[in-house]
């Protein structure tokens, strides 16, 4: 499903202060694109995906997902919770539920779909299991199905996420900064599973990344926001480091450093920002 975005605007006030956290945003992401969305903290990435899947309504614009009016002019649609059952959300805090195991989890992904008795009990068929399971061996995860979900590594945790938008049959992928803390193996596994989602289903994926390399890796298109403006759209491989100074500013040095994962031993990757390299 594609996404289009026209005019939206939001602030934050505290006090008397006003935050301008999303100016005059227009953007149009096609269906079955995978797209990273950078920008320092504070640029206004979250507050974006949240307006994607209407968990905040701006102040004006439009954003309709798949055709369907998310909000209008302030103004959340009437159906938003049947087009955001189409729409699967991954947070950079792991948001499963512990106690509960890795499959039951993942099938909290059908509740959307489910009458509303069924997803109180927690009861699934037979069959829903089974499409849960397969879901989980798609993000490599098959073995952890019956592990409490608080046992699960953070890297896990983010594939199982990813498991649950395949059981809810998610057409769009939003997640925000979801490979933020973990270490760049975990990382690289957690990108490869929406890369395959997105390329072998045609999920529309929205990614948020602090590293720049792996949205040039894995995202042929790169938008970044500065100030709540788009200070960057087109393809990632024509971010070069003068544009990437404009949308960072000081923020630079600290953002190709890769974050130290422990150990010091282990090659570190290193930010590659010519086109063959991306290839
Ligand atoms: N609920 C809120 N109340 C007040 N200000 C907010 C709220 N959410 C976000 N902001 C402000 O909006 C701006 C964008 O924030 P955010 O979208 O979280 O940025 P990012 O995800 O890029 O780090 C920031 O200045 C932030 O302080
Ligand atoms: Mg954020």
């Amino acid at each position: 499903m594609d996404i289009a975005i026209a005019g939206l605007c939001k602030s934050f006030h505290a006090g008397r202060r006003v935050c301008k956290a999303l100016d005059r945003i227009d953007l149009r992401i096609a269906s079955g694109e995978m797209v990273a969305l950078i920008g320092s903290s504070g640029s206004g990435k979250s507050t974006l995906m949240r307006h994607i899947n209407g968990l905040c309504v701006g102040d004006a614009g439009q954003i309709a997902v798949g055709g369907r009016s998310i909000q209008d002019k302030g103004r959340l649609a009437r159906d938003v919770s049947d087009v955001r059952a189409g729409i699967g959300m991954i947070f950079q805090q792991f948001n499963l539920v512990g106690r509960l195991s890795v499959l039951t989890n993942v099938l909290a992904g059908t509740i959307h779909h489910l009458p509303l008795w069924r997803s109180c009990l927690m009861r699934f068929t037979r069959a829903e299991r089974m499409i849960a399971l397969e879901a989980l061996a798609r993000v490599g995860m098959a073995e952890q199905a019956l592990q409490r979900a608080s046992t699960l590594s953070g890297g896990q945790q983010q594939r199982a996420a990813i498991a649950r938008t395949l059981v809810q049959r998610a057409h769009v992928v939003l997640g925000d900064e979801p490979i933020a803390s973990l270490d760049p193996d975990s990382a690289r596994k957690v990108m490869d599973a929406l890369a395959r989602i997105n390329r072998e289903d045609g999920t529309t994926v929205v990614v948020s990344l602090h590293q720049v390399d792996y949205a040039l890796s894995y995202c042929p298109r790169t938008i970044a926001l500065r100030a709540g403006s788009v200070a960057y759209d087109g393809p990632s491989t024509q971010l070069s480091h003068e544009r990437l100074a404009q949308i960072y500013g000081s923020d630079l040095p600290d953002l190709l450093a890769p974050r130290d994962s422990g150990a010091t031993d282990t090659p570190r990757p290193t930010l590659a920002l010519t086109p063959a390299a991306v290839a």
